[in-house]
């Protein structure tokens, strides 16, 4: 498999015919600057999931004055909790209106931006959103949201007296990130670095990692996950000043001391492990392996289908294809338009260079998922035991994490990154690259570690590294415990 594909890959390149890349969204925002007071323009909401939003036919008919407060809390002008909010990482925002304890209307949008065509310098706006969908939450179990029209966000100073405190500036501008190395290059194994790596800690081991030797950088930084948008996102530390308490030990004692849903008394809950190959659709793989995977927990395997992360990757306007997207926003691709059968649409990405939508099977199966969110309930507020908590109760769950050069050489024991974190206001931001799955956690004997248990999707087989690795845990190594998300899947069993 892997060979034919990467002589697939080297056929094209000597062909010219170059990956269409869809671009990557480099747009960075923060926290600070999205709290306080917006307008979101609404159009009639008489569409279903087909319809497509553009400036031309965008047509207000209502507007909503919102203020978006910390930590998770919406008011409307009237000072009265109507709505709850998140950051989708740095790139856009979710809304849920609220009746009571039932939401009723769910809006999604990325920020806006600009590329310099000289420079190349990104800005972002953050005062506003980009032409956007929302509609009704759905009605029932398994039922797609129906309800959909149109929306675009602007910051504006509607509650005078909050606005004037806030001086953070909306729009920001920054240099991009240089390429660091020759896409064309080879990776191989550096063994002086894995050496270093190996003396200087003894918790886990490194050596060659037959998974991404003698491929193109240009298929490990996809493997990798999505580039990083700036210098600074690059080196800074995650700053970080949790809500969130630290758990004592006895909130610890409540669960089992180890779980792995690959093995829970011989029955794996979890399904294959599978090869994105070279494509960044890790968030794809990690957002369709965590529905399956509670599929099978919720339905006592009784179910297991293998879902499609291609429909995902080819389909999905909250991600962009091979060139990355979030977990969030893959169960909200699931939620709103479902998922199918694997069968029904095969994952050919890093095979051919594009795969339309319209390659999937015609009339299939939808999966569909119920609610989803963060863990801790908005990006921010993600913390070890809450995950455990869903892990336990729920199942596997999608996380992501900063991939750095020594994990590209990862081959037993728990990994850790030794990075610190800093504490900086309240800044759910953290860097992070690439999306796994988290599928169970327990504590190494010999050195007394504390790790999880996750799954890659760098191959099929257990003998080639890809698989299943183990990092440590408590310590929120390389961001992985910075947003942390889950779905629940629809099923009436
Ligand atoms: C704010 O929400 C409350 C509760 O839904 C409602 O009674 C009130 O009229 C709203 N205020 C405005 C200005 O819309
Ligand atoms: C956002 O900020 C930019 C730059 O300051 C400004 O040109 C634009 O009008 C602002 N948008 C809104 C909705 O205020
Ligand atoms: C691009 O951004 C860098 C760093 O922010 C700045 O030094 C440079 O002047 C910018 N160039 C242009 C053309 O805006
Ligand atoms: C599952 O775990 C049990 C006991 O923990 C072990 O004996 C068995 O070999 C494991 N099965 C697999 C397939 O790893
Ligand atoms: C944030 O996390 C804490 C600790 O896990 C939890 O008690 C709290 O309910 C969470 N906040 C929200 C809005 O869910």
């Amino acid at each position: 498999m892997r060979t034919a594909s990467a002589l697939l890959v080297a056929l094209l390149a000597l062909l010219g015919v170059a990956a269409v890349a869809r671009a990557d969204i480099p747009v960075h925002c923060l926290y600070d600057q999205i709290v306080g007071t917006w307008r979101f323009d609404m159009g009639a909401n008489n569409g279903d999931n087909s319809l497509v939003c553009n400036d031309d036919t965008f047509n207000p008919v209502k507007s909503l004055h919102l203020r978006f407060a910390e930590p998770n809390i919406v008011y409307n002008s009237s000072g009265i909790q109507v709505a709850d909010w998140t950051m989708i990482y740095d790139e856009g925002i979710s809304v849920r209106m609220m009746d009571g304890a039932k939401f009723t209307q769910l809006f999604f949008a990325f920020f806006p931006y600009t590329v310099d065509p000289i420079s190349g310098n990104v800005t972002s706006f953050c005062n506003e959103t980009v032409l956007s969908t929302y509609h009704d939450a759905p009605y029932g179990s398994g039922q797609l949201p129906l309800g959909w029209g149109c929306f675009k966000g602007y910051k504006a100073s509607y509650f005078t007296e909050q606005e004037a405190a806030n001086t953070v500036s909306p729009v920001t501008t920054y240099a991009p990130k240089p390429q660091a190395a020759s896409p064309d290059a080879i990776f191989h194994a550096d063994h002086e670095y894995i050496a270093r790596l190996n003396a200087a800690q003894n918790l886990w081991t490194a050596g060659p990692n037959p998974a991404l030797v003698g491929r193109p950088m240009r298929e490990v930084q996809a493997m990798a996950g999505r580039k990083l948008k700036t210098s600074v996102e690059a080196h800074l530390p995650p700053a970080k000043l949790r809500t969130a308490a630290k758990a004592s030990a006895d909130a610890f004692a409540a669960y089992p001391a180890e779980l792995n849903w690959r093995n829970v008394s011989g029955i794996d809950y979890v399904g294959p492990m599978r090869d994105q190959l070279s494509c960044g659709s890790c968030y794809a793989f990690s957002g369709t392996e965590m529905l399956q995977a509670r599929i099978r927990v919720k339905s006592q395997n009784k179910l297991t289908p293998l879902l499609s992360p291609q429909r995902v990757v080819s389909c999905s306007a909250y991600s962009q294809g091979c060139d990355g997207g979030f977990e969030y926003l893959v169960s909200k691709f699931g939620q709103d338009y479902g998922f199918v059968d694997e069968s029904c649409f095969p994952y050919q990405s890093g095979l051919i260079p594009e795969v339309p939508c319209s390659a999937g099977c015609a009339l299939p199966r939808l999966y569909t998922v119920d609610d989803f969110n963060y863990v801790g309930g908005y990006y921010g507020n993600c913390s070890e035991l809450g995950m455990i908590d869903h892990l336990v109760n729920y199942g596997p769950l999608s996380v992501s994490f900063l991939v750095l050069d020594s994990f590209m050489t990862y081959r037993s024991g728990v990994y850790t990154c030794d990075t610190t974190p800093g504490t900086v206001g309240f800044n759910p931001f953290e860097t992070v690259s690439h999306a796994v799955l988290l599928i169970g956690y327990g504590v190494d004997p010999t050195t007394n570690t504390k790790y999880w248990r996750v799954a890659n999707s760098w191959g099929r087989h257990s003998t080639d590294y890809g698989g299943d690795f183990l990092i440590r845990r408590g310590t929120d190594e390389c961001a992985i415990e910075s947003a942390a998300s889950w779905a629940t899947p629809s099923l009436n069993i």
